[in-house]
């Protein structure tokens, strides 16, 4: 696949498709529990939010549901459907659906928007349910990787950037999404917190797994830096890591969390 990027205007956030499948391929891997949550039938019309270069639209379509994909970034869009999905783009605050699927489905993806944009976000995808239909989901719930946001936001003041309101992600309580989901229309059957640690892959040119996580998902941040800093800031970002995120055997465990929740529209 080409490398490609499209940039986020809210984040800076860029996405490069071939660094995203040579690193970030554990979001598609690690998603088992949210996928049996979902239990897709046969023949059930699936919407995939946020559903990125399709890896796991793809899973999902594998068992016979009629999968549409959605995603915001052109690029993710370009790579999913050079899989031969049904993929469209659009951002999940804008989505165009009116009552024709029997399922909404997101895994990774809901954090990314901002909070003020949640209900508008909430409201689209209600819209997109036929009544009854469901809305399973998992996405980064409360303290998800509190170890590499307080690091970056120690690492980046003294540069003047504020690196947990430039990332502009959100990681609500299960209370805080029960209340969203309610007030856009959903009845809520169930939501839990799951802390989840996860392996961070090493590299297959021995690159340092936390430097990539950082260059790979954390850019819109570290492109503030002035080009000739950003080294030594992923650097001492790795430092101040490594002592909690770096077990005794050399891997890098992070501290992910997950709030998942099954809700019918
Ligand atoms: C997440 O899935 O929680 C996540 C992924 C990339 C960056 C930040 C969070």
């Amino acid at each position: 696949m080409k490398d490609s990027l499209a940039t986020s205007a809210s984040t800076g956030q860029t996405w490069n498709t071939t660094a995203y499948a040579a690193h970030g391929r554990f979001v598609a891997t690690l998603a088992t529990g949210v996928v049996g949550l979902l239990n897709p039938q046969p023949g059930e019309h699936i919407l995939d939010v946020g559903c990125g270069d399709g890896a796991l639209t793809e899973q999902l379509a594998s068992t016979g549901a009629v999968l549409t994909g959605v995603d915001a970034s052109p690029t993710m869009v370009a790579a999913a459907r050079a899989r031969g999905l049904n993929i469209d783009h659009h951002s999940v605050e804008s989505l165009p659906y009116k009552h024709q699927f029997d399922a909404v489905f997101s895994n990774a993806a809901l954090h990314w928007i901002p909070a003020a944009s949640q209900p508008t976000a909430l409201a689209a995808i209600h819209q997109a349910l036929r009544p009854g239909g469901r809305f399973v989901a998992e996405m980064g719930g409360h303290a998800n990787i509190a170890s590499i946001r307080v690091a970056l936001q120690s690492v980046l003041t003294p540069y003047g950037i504020d690196a947990e309101s430039s990332a502009a992600s959100f990681y609500p309580s299960p209370d805080t999404y029960r209340r969203l989901l309610s007030a856009a229309g959903f009845t809520v059957q169930s939501i839990e917190i799951i802390p989840r640690p996860t392996p961070l892959p090493i590299g297959s040119h021995g690159e340092d797994p936390m430097a990539t996580w950082l260059t790979t998902f954390r850019n819109g941040v570290l492109d503030r830096l002035p080009p000739a800093d950003r080294a030594q800031a992923i650097k001492n970002t790795v430092a101040l890591l490594e002592p909690v995120l770096c077990d005794t055997d050399g891997n890098w465990i992070a501290d992910y969390v997950r709030l998942r929740f099954h809700a019918i529209a």
